[in-house]
This record gives C-alpha cells, sequence and structure tokens, in this order.
C-alpha cells in the first residue's frame, strides 16, 4: 500500500441547508473515521513561520480536520512523502501508526482539530526523526 492509499483524505458528509452546515463525525467505523475516538484536541494560534508535530507515535491514530482557516500537514514514512492542504471544514486526513507528521502554514485563524484513537501518553511519541527512521526498520507497520 502506496502513502496515499495509507494516509487516506476524508470527505465528510455535509448536511447543509438554507441555515448552514453542519458536519457529523462519529467513530468505531459509524462515519469515515476508521478507530474509536478516544480523544480530541485542537491546534490554534499558531501562524505561518509555525512548525508543529515532528513526530511519530507507535499507538495513536489520527484524524486532522481544519475546522476553520488552513494549514498544511506534511506526511511521511520515511520513504515516500505527500503534503496534505487542509483547508476546508469537511476533509480531513487519516493518519496510521508510524508515520511522520508536521503541521505547517498556518493561517492567523486556523483551528486544526485532530481526533485520536487513544487517550494522552509521551511515552508512544516519537520526537526524533532518526529514531524514527531506526524504529521502522524493526517495525512490520
Ligand atoms: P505537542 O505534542 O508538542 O503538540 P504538537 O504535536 O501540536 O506540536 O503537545 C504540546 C503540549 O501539549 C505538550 O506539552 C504535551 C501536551 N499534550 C497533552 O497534554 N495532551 C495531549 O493529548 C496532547 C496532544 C498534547
Amino acid at each position: 500500500m502506496n502513502l496515499k492509499e495509507k494516509c487516506r483524505i476524508l470527505e465528510f458528509e455535509d448536511h447543509g441547508d438554507d441555515r448552514g452546515k453542519l458536519v457529523v463525525i462519529e467513530g468505531d467505523g459509524y462515519s469515515e473515521v476508521p478507530f474509536d475516538i478516544k480523544r480530541v484536541f485542537y491546534i490554534y494560534g499558531s501562524d505561518e513561520s509555525i512548525v508543529r508535530g515532528k513526530h511519530a507515535n507507535t499507538e495513536s491514530e489520527f484524524v486532522l480536520i481544519n475546522v476553520a482557516g488552513k494549514s498544511k500537514v506534511r506526511i511521511t514514512d520515511g520513504n515516500e512523502e505527500i503534503i496534505v492542504d487542509l483547508d476546508r471544514p469537511k476533509i480531513g486526513v487519516y493518519i496510521p501508526r508510524m508515520i511522520w507528521k508536521e503541521m505547517y502554514c498556518f493561517s492567523k485563524d486556523s483551528v486544526l482539530l485532530v481526533l485520536a484513537s487513544t487517550h494522552y501518553n509521551s511515552d508512544e511519541y516519537i520526537r526524533d526523526y532518526d529514531e524514527y527512521i531506526e524504529m521502522l526498520k524493526h517495525s512490520s507497520i
């Protein structure tokens, strides 16, 4: 499976009418998110000059959605690289375990919503790229 297939773009259904729009996200296979959602956090107040993330996770899977504003996410598996424009509230990207990610190019109004498959555990974050590449050699993913 190539990186685009692994980190697929999710397009959520838009229940829009003349009052505005509404997007529903449910975990555990009830909507496009392929895991049960254990944690939600959002990132805002970053700007064009900031790069966030720069880590991979041994346990967590994520879905990233810019519910307001825009950002980009650079994703790599140490082999291929893709860049996803998160620029609409109905678009998300799924990031499985052991994928390196960097979020950047935040618009001033960016609110980046992140859904995660686990509760927070700092021990499962790999924050050193060389260590990540080394760990991939011993990983079956
Ligand atoms: P960090 O992982 O560095 O953010 P990013 O990936 O966006 O660059 O997290 C920033 C801080 O927030 C850090 O001190 C850890 C804390 N944090 C939690 O306490 N719980 C969480 O679920 C997350 C994602 C971060």
